[in-house]
């Protein structure tokens, strides 16, 4: 545990008084119930973990801690990963939050069921397919969307928790009330977006302290959203879309000239969706359906490889990479053309995870040269952003029940607007439409009329929470990512390093990571990772390389085959944190 924190190390200087030693004790007692608020990361972060009894992995080791803390209690998958959520969402406003929406696989071991609960955020009622015309859909209140997770997070532990809601909403109010230290990837996001941030007084007031941006160290204490979490923990998922909650949200859309309405709230309804699943080598793949595109794509693409062999190839040579990228360029011409809300369009979701299908695609391939996209489908190039949000958290338990559930705000800090005394972050998920059709998005993703704005329907997404279930039958993995629609290729690769390879959990994840999405028509290699003779095979290929920064931020865990051993592992591309006991 952080015990290094300035929170916890009070030192008593005597003679005191009775009432300031009281307050010292009340102090430190606080600090003990909250597992060690005002936490700095511990410099030796533990990236994975091993144990029998539940594993947890996520982006921040707070959440990390209350997800261990609720499995030690005796609480299960579902009740540890509704913890952790409400703890990330605290720790990591930049990512995700209250104000956002997600997806969430849950596997019941018992019934080897998997269920998927869709808490996407919706278009508001009043959205019209030509808003975005002239308003922006990244900054401000015209890019949120209907606010999905309170809701999702209330469904799911309804349907599959076993301790009581309010002690699992309780470490997050914790932490929201006494503060924890920011870590680098806060500064730096409140770096990243202080000019939008300073535009609204209640997001100026707690991510740019004195007016400047965040500084690493600085302690985040959110009072107004631990009052805000403190109406959810009594009153379920009415805490937050009625009461006062309700009323300051839709007050800060009126100040701010947006459109969601009351009706939005009360209409806002969760969904159950039939997931999307495969079979690869044997290995069952279940992911998320559409409105997500990431299950479909990642089905899709491991089909298209289905018979090639990869360890015959070798380890990120030039032939695989380029077969890799190959097959996710067509994944992703079809994600632009053919994927949306499946409550709007029809998708042809049977043809796209059909084998034969898949071969067609494969055999598209030329081994030896790149296909221009032009050649695959027709559009613009744009050039892809940097973007610090969205999370994944997955949870396995002693039984073997699995959540894998991503949440998020889309951009860093989403719309950068927080509803004013709420302390909530509110997305900007409207951008996941194809806001102005044919023109790129903050992710450089183009759309077509599959994902244009409606009234009450669903943005497309790139999130993926994906469960695989080994040849016996039994849970292998649980897994997922953030990074727009480089969540999809950072799955995907996650899965074939595991699969293909037989690579360790950890080995898996850390492999660097490419990543082509169609348009533009560039592949992104993580700077600094591939050899100088592979990136110019890459190009004698015919492919354009993009070298940038990392590529998702994985969060897994794996169930040893015939053991009961559960392997936790975290991303080292960023801040997370693995847990096992
Ligand atoms: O749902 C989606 O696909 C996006 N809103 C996710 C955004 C994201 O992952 C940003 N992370 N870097």
């Amino acid at each position: 545990m952080h015990g290094n924190d300035p929170g916890g190390n009070v030192t008593v200087n005597p003679p005191m008084c009775r009432a300031c030693s009281w307050l010292i004790f009340v102090l430190v007692l606080s600090c003990v119930a909250t597992g060690g608020h005002l936490a700095t990361l511990d410099p030796e972060r533990h990236r994975e973990a091993t144990g029998a009894h539940g594993a947890v992995a996520t982006a921040h080791g707070l959440a990390s801690e209350a997800a261990l803390g609720v499995l030690k209690r005796g609480g299960n998958a579902m009740d540890a990963a509704v913890a952790a959520s409400f703890v990330i969402s605290v720790v990591r406003p930049q990512s995700t939050g209250i104000g956002g929406g997600g997806f969430l696989l849950w596997h019941d071991a018992k019934t080897g069921n998997v269920e998927a609960l869709d808490f996407r955020e919706r278009a508001p009622a009043a959205a019209t397919r030509g808003m975005f015309a002239t308003a922006d859909s990244m900054n401000g209140h015209l890019a949120v969307g209907t606010p999905g997770l309170v809701a999702g997070l209330y469904e799911a532990h309804k349907r599959h928790g076993s301790l009581p809601w309010a002690t699992l909403v309780e470490p997050a109010i914790k932490i929201a009330d006494d503060g924890f230290a920011a870590y680098p990837g806060l500064a730096e996001a409140s770096k990243e977006r202080a000019e939008i941030l300073a535009r609204y007084p209640a997001s100026a007031a707690l991510f740019l302290p004195n007016g400047k941006p965040l500084a690493a160290g600085d302690v985040v204490r959110q009072p107004d959203l631990a009052w805000t979490l403190r109406q959810i923990a009594t009153r379920g998922a009415e805490g937050f879309y009625g009461g006062p909650v309700r009323d300051r949200l839709l007050a800060e859309i009126k100040r701010g000239g947006g459109i969601i309405a009351a009706a939005d709230l009360d209409g806002y309804r969760v969904k159950e969706r039939t997931p999307v699943s495969g079979l690869y080598h044997g290995y069952r793949v279940v992911s998320m359906p559409p409105p997500s595109s990431g299950g479909a794509l990642v089905v899709q693409m491991l089909n298209m490889l289905a018979h090639d062999d990869f360890p015959a190839m070798g380890f990120q040579t030039v032939r695989p990479l380029h077969l890799i990228a190959e097959t996710m360029r067509r994944a992703f011409a079809d994600r632009a053309q053919w994927l949306g809300d499946p409550d709007f369009i029809a998708v042809p979701l049977r043809g796209l995870l059909s084998l034969n299908y898949a071969a067609e695609r494969r055999r598209s391939i030329d081994m030896a040269r790149a296909t221009p996209s032009s050649a695959v489908l027709a559009g613009d190039p744009a050039s892809v952003r940097e973007s610090a949000s969205t999370t994944h958290l997955s949870v396995v338990d002693a039984a073997g029940n699995a959540v894998a559930t991503t949440q998020t705000v889309n951009f860093t800090f989403g719309s950068c607007v927080v509803a004013a005394g709420t302390g909530i972050v509110l997305n900007d998920e409207m951008d996941d439409f194809a806001t102005k059709p044919g023109e790129p998005n903050a992710f450089g993703l183009v759309g077509a009329e599959a994902n244009a704005v409606a009234p009450l329907k669903t943005m497309l997404s790139s999130m993926s929470p994906t469960i695989v279930f080994g040849k016996d039958g039994k849970l292998l993995l649980a897994l997922g990512s953030p990074g727009g629609p480089r969540i999809i290729s950072a799955v995907f690769q996650t899965i074939l390093n595991a699969l293909a390879y037989e690579m360790p959990l950890a080995a898996a994840v850390a492999a660097p990571r490419i990543h082509h999405q169609w348009l533009p028509d560039s592949l992104r290699v993580e700077r600094g990772t591939l050899s100088a003779d592979v990136l110019s095979g890459l190009r004698a290929r015919g492919h354009t390389l993009l070298e940038a920064g990392p590529i998702g931020d994985v969060q897994a865990i794996r169930r040893a085959p015939g053991s009961a051993v559960l392997e936790a592992v975290s991303d080292t591309r960023s801040e997370g944190e693995a847990r096992a006991f």
